[in-house]
């Protein structure tokens, strides 16, 4: 794990550059150099993106701190993890379709019942499911997997884009790390989604990896059922 100056370094440089951005655009239209309107807009719309990539960035440090700190108990309480994950896949058509892409249930498993908070949570598969849309266009789907194993609950969210490489893999999970191809595609994150899904998922006494292969890529998460007490 790595210290808190080391979050405070890479926060500090992923916030600068594109408040840098924002300046240089902002100032080009404050000292009046544009000619035209059209020139204006145009500046004006590119201070605006970088400004929601910014607020982006932000709300992830905020809720990846928040999850990291334990002076947030999170609320649990029993929840159907098949209903829930079938809603989220439901949500997430519009930016499918988007994609020119599909969602498939893979069900292998009867109910699947854990101790969780819902809240949290959606925002752990949210992160899972957005990548396997932006990373796994090529494949055409996403394809969601149920099963169980001795005690636990087992989800699976696929996609059948271009595979991690295997030097990434190590890394995938660490804040602020995106793949070279990414980094170099201007996909636009800032590289706290896994990690933010990561720490949501270990705080539900869950577990998360990921397998890699030129057909498919898979981020499987575990949960210990939710046993009556
Ligand atoms: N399903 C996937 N298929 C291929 N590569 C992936 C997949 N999910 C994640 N990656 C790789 O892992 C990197 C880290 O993912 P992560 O979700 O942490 O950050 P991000 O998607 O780049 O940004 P953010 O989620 O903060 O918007 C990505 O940049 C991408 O290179
Ligand atoms: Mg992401």
């Amino acid at each position: 794990m790595n210290g808190k100056n080391d979050l405070i370094t890479g926060v500090s440089h992923d916030l600068r550059t594109p408040l840098t951005s924002v300046l240089g655009f902002l100032e080009y239209i404050e000292q009046d150099r544009c000619q035209e309107e059209v020139e204006i807009r145009y500046y004006v719309n590119i201070a605006y993106n970088k400004s929601l990539v910014l607020r982006k960035l932000i709300d992830d440090l905020f809720e990846y701190t928040r999850v990291n700190s334990g002076e947030y108990p999170l609320v649990m309480e029993r929840l159907d993890l098949k209903a829930f994950i079938r809603q989220l896949a439901e949500e997430s058509v519009p930016e499918l379709t988007k994609a020119e892409m599909t969602y498939e249930i893979d069900d292998q498993a009867g109910e699947l019942w854990i101790e969780a908070s819902p809240k949290e949570l959606v925002r752990a598969y949210e992160n899972l499911i957005t990548n396997a849309i932006r990373y796994g266009r090529s494949g055409g789907k996403v394809e969601i997997g149920f099963s169980k194993k001795g005690n636990e609950a087992v989800v699976r969210i696929s996609n059948f884009g271009e595979m991690i490489a295997e030097s990434d893999i190590p890394f995938i999970f660490e804040r602020f790390y995106r793949a070279e191809k990414s980094r170099s595609q201007h996909t636009g994150g800032s590289g706290l989604g896994l990690a933010i899904s990561k720490s949501i998922i270990e705080r539900h006494n869950g577990v998360i990896y990921v397998e890699s292969s030129p057909l498919r890529t898979d981020f499987i998460t575990y949960f210990p059922f939710f046993i009556e007490s």
